[in-house]
């Protein structure tokens, strides 16, 4: 292919300094835009960027930043986003669908919209939401779907955790989801499902080649430590560094759906390359169901260290129940995850082995949840 430049919003971020890493490495010139948001980059810019990559601080809010970014780009990779557990309902909507708005608004005013190559977001397995399912015990060929909404509080303080079916009261059973399930239950999804709507449907408008990315838990070095809102490999990961007992939402027994950054990284130079990705949303998942116990007990395995899990009837409201992504379609166009969750796992723990200063991230990031109101327990009143 043809060497480009490339833009990557949120460059200084996890998936968007990996993706710069190995676009740089194909031969394209890269640019990064980044705010460097205080919570994730609390530090400042991360010495991990890739030196030959033009640093741009901006932010995808503003149109003015936009403009100066774009400016002889031939494609872009959109990956700022907002993600959190918090009640500004709002910024989750700025940073993830008015910045997309922003950046077609910008590609037809300037007439740009006429040669630019690609255009790809990232949208979330998020969008998905609680995914599909049946009833083993009235439909055991799964002829008749249900998609449900979250859980009501008023059934996790009781500590029921399953879907359950509207006609025998049976717990439902996950299936894989694809890329036709839409079911955004969040804040966060929300956004990211417009984002995806705005890709697809002003990508066709304006024939500008589009693809949406909707990745499930993406795994790997570089995960930002900062952050309340943290992810199951960072809490387990610290926990067992600080040698303290995590703890496992519900009963443990969730499914979810981890895909190594790497092949992360790959699904994104794939849809750069393929025109047959274009004006596409595409599952990029591991390709296997973990249950959030076999996660931790496969780390404590790895990292050789014991430490007795607390499953106690915590739970995140508004957390999904079970997900896990079809990647057939992406599949088609050649892409595969090819790394094992413990690849992930041994690749995080000794990235994070090798960082100072992390006494007490975890406790902040433990606090931090707490205080919100995020963290409850079953038999606590609401
Ligand atoms: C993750 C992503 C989100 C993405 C979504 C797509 C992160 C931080 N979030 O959300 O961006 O859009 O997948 O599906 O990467 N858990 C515990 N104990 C803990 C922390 C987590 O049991 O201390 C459990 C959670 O309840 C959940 C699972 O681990 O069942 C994964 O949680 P997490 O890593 O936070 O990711 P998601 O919320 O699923």
């Amino acid at each position: 292919m043809t060497k480009l430049n490339i833009l990557i919003t949120g460059g200084a971020g996890f998936i968007g300094s990996h993706t710069a890493d190995a676009l740089i490495k194909n031969g394209h010139r890269v640019r990064l835009l980044d705010n460097l948001q205080q919570t994730v980059h609390p530090k400042g810019r991360p010495d991990y960027l890739n030196p030959a990559a033009e640093f741009m601080p901006g932010d995808v809010r503003e149109k003015a930043d936009w403009l100066k970014a774009l400016a002889g780009m031939d494609a872009v990779y959109h990956l700022a986003a907002y993600q959190d557990y918090l009640t500004d309902f709002s910024s989750f909507f700025h940073t993830n669908a008015v910045s997309t708005a922003l950046l077609y608004e910008v590609l037809v005013e300037t007439g740009q919209y006429r040669h630019i190559r690609k255009v790809i977001v990232a949208a979330s397995q998020a969008v998905m939401g609680e995914g599909r399912y049946h009833c083993p015990a009235c439909d055991p060929d799964a002829a008749a779907l249900f998609y449900p909404q979250i859980r009501p509080e008023s059934q996790l303080a009781q500590g029921r955790w399953e879907h359950t079916c509207p006609t025998c009261d049976q717990d439902l059973r996950w299936l894989p989801s694809d890329e036709t399930v839409i079911n955004p239950c969040n804040q966060y999804a929300l956004s990211k499902h417009s984002q995806e709507q705005i890709t697809l449907q002003l990508g066709r408008r304006y024939d500008i080649p589009s693809v949406a990315m909707r990745y499930s838990i993406v795994q790997g070095p570089r995960q930002s430590f900062y952050n309340a809102y943290s992810g199951a490999m960072r809490i387990f990961a610290l926990a067992q560094f600080f040698k303290k007992p995590p703890t496992l939402f519900e009963d443990g027994r969730q499914i979810r759906d981890f895909v190594n950054i790497k092949d992360v990284v790959a699904a994104n130079l794939l849809v750069l390359e393929h025109p047959d990705a274009d004006f596409q949303v595409f599952n990029v998942g591991g390709g296997q169901a973990w249950t959030v116990q076999a996660f931790y007990d496969t780390m404590q395995t790895m990292t050789g260290r014991q430490i007795e899990p607390i499953i106690s009837g915590y739970y995140r409201f508004g957390d999904t129940r079970h997900i896990f992504s079809d990647t057939t379609r992406l599949q088609t166009l050649g892409w595969r995850a090819t790394r094992s969750v413990e690849t992930s796992i041994e690749d995080y723990w000794a990235y994070l082995n090798r960082q100072q200063d992390m006494e007490d991230i975890l406790a902040y990031a433990e606090k931090h949840m707490q205080q919100l109101n995020v963290i409850r327990k079953a038999g606590d009143s609401p």
